[in-house]
């Protein structure tokens, strides 16, 4: 059976729920400077309409994680395939990630980047897979919780493809 995208989350329920986190981070942030940190590839769309919607100033960098495993889960083993390009000492660091899923990922990142000296380190996921967790991480912004389901779009892929789509869907058809 071929692959098919069932729509789960409409883009035009994504962009209200990124207009909204814009607004609630801004109040939040109200005198300060964001320092935002993309983790790459999946957080890049997430990352772009997120700063567009913040009315404080915001700085942005970009680190490239990839977790060892098969292509619809994690193996628990983060390597860094690129590094920050500035230190973030004394900084607000808000990280922008696409999904948060076993939370490995970001347990490790969390604690590398908490190792630097930011003034302070927050969270932003666009989704949450609460169900799936097994490496606790607090998440203080959240787009969506959503069900265990293999997802794409919105910066998430399967297997490099799907990244593009502008709403958030479930890949059907999976051999
Ligand atoms: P974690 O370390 O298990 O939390 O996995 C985090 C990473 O796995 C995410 O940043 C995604 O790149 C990937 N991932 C987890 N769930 C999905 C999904 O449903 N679709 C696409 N990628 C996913
Ligand atoms: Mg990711």
């Amino acid at each position: 059976m071929a692959e098919t995208i069932k729509v789960l989350i409409p883009e035009k329920d994504v962009d209200e729920r990124i207009e909204a986190l814009g607004k609630k981070i801004s109040e939040d942030y109200a005198g300060k400077q964001i320092h935002m940190i993309c983790v790459l590839k999946g957080g890049v769309f997430f990352m772009c309409e997120l700063a567009k919607r913040i009315s404080v100033p915001v700085s942005l960098d970009f680190m490239c994680v990839s977790s060892y495993g098969d292509a619809t889960s994690s193996s628990g083993v983060v390597r860094i395939a690129k590094d920050l390009d500035e230190s973030i000492e004394g900084k607000e660091v808000l990280i922008v990630e696409d999904i948060i899923d076993s939370g490995r990922t970001l347990a490790y990142l969390i604690e590398v980047l908490k190792k630097r000296n930011p003034k302070s380190v927050h969270l932003c996921t666009l989704l949450d897979k609460p169900e799936r967790r097994e490496k606790e991480v607090q998440v203080d912004y959240v787009g969506f919780e959503i069900p265990d389901e293999f997802v794409v779009g919105y910066g998430l892929d399967y297997a490099q493809k799907y990244r593009n789509l502008p709403y958030i869907g479930v890949v059907e058809g999976l051999e």
